[in-house]
């Protein structure tokens, strides 16, 4: 074994000598500045910067040197790498400012295209008709009163005069919301009606009372063209003293007139609703033909199938046994009471013959009634 040699010279391995790592730094400048895209320089960090790259493969004979000459080939290849490393990171951010201006001009949106060219939505009938209601209402004094979709079974039947296994309540094709343990009966129900609302502000408001409650009600139907699991109702409400059917009759003459025109009369026939005593079910001439086509020989009605008349509304006076439920003396007050269907209301006024129309959701339905407000 020799002794080592003290004059070795370092540059024994021909590619870490200075002039060879000057070369590999040139080359991989020279192709930095050549990339003229992002693809270009990544495939140029790949040659000169990765694993297989020259000075890479020149590093990894910094070992066959004599340990002597290692840390001198060391700080050169490190310097190589450094510069290679930052003409990269300095190209890359050329190259990336160049595209995301490229970027900005190429996909520029025109801010100044016309915008209006969408087709106007429009109000859904079924809302404008019970604001029209409504507004009738309020007209003469009524406050609206709302109350819970959701609502507790004491509301919508107990409260009303429902006694527990009375049928009325089956009548009413309830949709029991299943307690949080999996309960069928957890005592809430989707309202199946808007007289809920009627207790709720009989025991919060102070009298006299005068109340009108739009609003959604949900039952077990299934949606054919006259029937919707969905729809809503318009219950009107008034509690005071010295109320009397004439009354009742008066407000819901005022809203026949104010939805299907001056002059049209009522007529209330007897019914049955646990909450109302007596009860009754209103109807008002028809609007189209005004009762002509009951005559014989005339042309017939589509919209009264020829009976001149057209239910529209249940009615009644509060039962005094709802008054006693919310603590109202119902030897001082009475009160009517009276609810309808909004989607009746709408197909009757304006000739729509099935209420799926009313829950389709096709814009060209609204549309048809007008942008009304
Ligand atoms: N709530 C009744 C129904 O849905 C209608 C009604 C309201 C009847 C008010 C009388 C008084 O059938």
């Amino acid at each position: 074994m020799s002794a080592p040699n003290k004059s070795y010279d370092p540059v024994e391995v021909a590619t870490l000598s200075p002039d060879e790592v000057q070369r590999m730094v040139d080359d991989a400048l020279a192709a930095v500045a050549a990339a003229s895209d992002l693809d270009e320089l990544k495939a140029v960090r790949l040659a000169h910067a990765g694993d297989r790259a020259p000075i890479a493969l020149a590093n990894a004979e910094i070992g066959a040197l004599p340990p002597a000459a290692r840390a001198e080939a060391g700080k050169r290849i490190g310097a190589a790498r450094a510069a290679v490393r930052t003409a990269l990171a300095q190209r890359q951010d050329e190259l990336e400012t160049e595209r995301d201006a490229r970027v900005l001009v190429e996909e520029a949106a025109d801010v100044t295209l016309p915008w209006d060219r969408l087709p106007a939505g429009a109000r859904h009938p079924v809302t404008t008709v019970a604001e029209r209601l409504t507004d009738v209402f309020v007209a003469m004094g009524y406050e609206v009163a709302e109350g819970p979709e959701v609502e507790d079974e004491w509301y919508n039947f107990d409260a009303l005069n429902f006694p527990p296994d009375h049928p009325a309540r089956e009548q009413y094709d309830t949709i029991f919301v299943a307690g949080p343990d999996g309960t069928a009966h957890s005592g809430v129900v989707l309202r199946t009606h808007t007289s809920p609302v009627q207790i709720r502000a009989m025991l919060s408001r102070p009298l006299p009372l005068y109340v009108v409650s739009p609003g959604k009600c949900f039952r077990t139907d299934t949606l054919d063209a006259t029937h919707s699991p969905v729809f809503h109702q318009i219950e009107g409400l008034a509690v005071d003293e010295g109320l009397t059917m004439a009354d009742l009759r008066g407000a819901i003459g005022a809203f026949v007139e104010a939805m299907f025109g001056a002059g049209l009369r009522t007529r209330l026939r007897p019914d049955f609703f646990p909450f109302t005593e007596p009860s009754a079910d209103v109807s008002m001439e028809c609007h189209v033909c005004r009762g002509a086509s009951t005559r014989p020989g005339a042309e017939p009605c589509r919209v009264c199938r020829s009976q001149g008349w057209i239910e529209i509304a249940g009615a009644g006076m509060v039962n005094p046994r709802v008054l006693v439920a919310c603590g109202i003396d119902p030897d001082r007050y009475s009160g009517f009471a009276f609810g309808l269907g909004i989607e009746r209301t709408l197909m009757i006024r304006h000739g729509v013959t099935d209420i799926r129309d009313t829950v389709d959701g096709d814009v060209r339905f609204s549309r048809a009634f007008g942008m009304e407000a």
